[in-house]
């Protein structure tokens, strides 16, 4: 039930409004003066004010603009025996809900009551929504518990506790920004920035810049300073994505500033320190890169402190069907499905675009089929026919995996995998979804499925 403060100087006023809300179910509280009444406020759990306008100490008006400032959330409305057009209009003004003359009506007092209440819960719902709408969205995600992938997160998440750096390696999409997010993620700077750099993208001249940031009139186009991404990363994380792409001269600069964590902007004398992780990563062979003269090797090895390769596809069908189901359920979209012969036959293509490639098919899927659930004919004919590569290189699926079965082979690694997590987080099933990066709504069914218990 809503609470209301009466703010009043005449005692006789004050227990008879009381009376007669409390008869109405409300909670009533009171106060003699607005000073007192702020007090009470400052306290939390008033949803409306009754404030008369001529108080000893502080005047009504005075109390009214200083609620609306420190209690945004609370309706007021305003009671006077002296009542004017006038200072109803100001009372309005300054944000009161309604403007009730003395001597008081029941009737209008009760109305005006569950009015301003209505009002106010609205504001609040408001309030709440907006910060919904602010708030980001949960983080994406990690699909995929095979065995190569298992190791690859139980890498991710020992790097995250430390302030290593990472160089993630992997072919097209297998997700190395998501496992660089997921890093960040799971680090001590996770309230920090997350600053992700495509070094691929930027053009030759522009790589300082970009990195350093750069003064006013530092060149022809710096109208005003700018910070870089180092600055911006600052106490936060800084993700190099395609470093390998690099020029020699720039990994020359990147390579200074990791060894200092210092540098100065372009055109600049100040010198700029940051703390700043940095997290990398490539789709190129580094090492034969490195080989092959094309990146530095000292920049290698100050960046590949911990080195994680993400799994190809081609290595870990067994995630397929379940990145498949994850795609095809979409937050804000309608949920569809596979059959199993269409899971298996998803399972057993090529995937040389890997989860970006797949991710995109279930969405072709999504768009031109309203078959559920979505049976291996229309995969095939919605995603064509398997094209293979070279005579001879069929797709195919693991030994391990033909010997099995899919739905074994899926589950062969996870349980093991998940049972470890869960007894190492004392079998809490929101801290281990937490730190393995998946909804705890699916890891519940997930140890249901799987039959996993606590041991003793
Ligand atoms: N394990 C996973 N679970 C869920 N989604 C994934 C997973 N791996 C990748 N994805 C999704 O696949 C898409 C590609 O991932 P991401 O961009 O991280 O790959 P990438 O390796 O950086 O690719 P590229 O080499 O093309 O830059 C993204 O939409 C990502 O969310
Ligand atoms: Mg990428």
């Amino acid at each position: 039930m809503a609470t209301i403060l009466i703010i009043d100087d005449e005692p006789g006023i004050r227990s008879a409004v009381r009376g007669i809300l409390e008869d109405e179910g409300y909670n009533a509280l009171v106060a003699e003066d607005a000073v007192i009444g702020l007090e009470l406020l400052g306290r939390g759990g008033i949803d409306l004010v009754l404030l008369d306008v001529w108080l000893p100490r502080m005047g009504g008006l005075d109390a009214l603009e200083e609620i609306g400032k420190a209690h945004p959330g609370v309706a007021v409305i305003v009671i006077s025996g002296h009542g004017n057009v006038e200072m109803a209009v100001k009372a309005t003004k300054l944000g009161a809900y309604d403007f009730i003359e003395k001597p008081l009506s029941i009737e209008r007092l009760l109305t005006s009551t569950r009015n301003a209440l209505e009002a106010s819960e609205l504001r609040k719902e408001n309030h709440k929504l907006k910060r919904l709408v602010k708030a980001p969205p949960p983080a994406e995600e990690l699909v995929g518990f095979s065995r190569p992938m298992n190791e690859a997160r139980n890498l991710a998440l020992q790097a995250a506790a430390t302030e290593a750096r990472v160089l993630i390696t992997g072919e097209n999409g297998t997700g190395k920004e998501l496992l660089a997010r997921f890093i960040h993620e799971k680090s001590p700077r996770s309230n920090g920035p997350f600053i992700a750099l495509n070094c691929a993208a930027i053009p030759e001249g522009l790589v300082e810049s970009e990195l350093f940031g750069h003064e006013k009139g530092a060149f022809t186009d710096a109208h005003a300073r700018r910070i870089g991404r180092f600055e911006a990363a600052d106490r936060g994380t800084l993700f190099l994505d395609e470093v390998a792409d690099l020029s020699l001269a720039a990994q020359a600069k990147l390579l200074r500033v990791l060894q200092e964590m210092r540098f100065e902007r372009i055109g600049g004398m100040e010198t700029v320190a940051v703390d700043v992780r940095v997290l990398a990563a490539t789709n190129k062979d580094v090492r034969a890169e490195v080989a092959s003269g094309r990146f530095r090797e000292d920049l290698y090895f100050r960046l590949a402190v911990i080195p994680i390769r993400l799994p190809s596809l081609a290595e870990r069908p067994e995630d397929i069907p379940e990145l498949c189901a994850r795609f095809l359920s979409e937050p804000g979209k309608e949920i569809r499905s596979l059959s199993p012969e269409a899971a298996l036959a998803l399972a057993a293509r090529s995937w040389p675009g890997n989860v970006r490639e797949l991710r995109n098919a279930m969405e072709r899927l999504r768009v031109l089929s309203s078959e559920e659930p979505i049976q291996a004919a229309t995969v095939e004919r919605i995603l064509g026919p398997q094209v293979q590569v070279a005579a001879g290189d069929k797709p195919k699926l693991p030994s391990r995996f033909l010997a099995l079965g899919l739905q074994d082979a899926k589950e062969l690694f996870e349980r093991d995998y998940l049972a470890q997590k869960l007894k190492d987080c004392d079998y809490n099933v929101s801290r281990t979804a937490e730190l393995i990066g998946v909804y705890p709504s699916g890891l519940h069914a997930k140890i249901k499925k799987l039959g996993i218990e606590q041991e003793k």
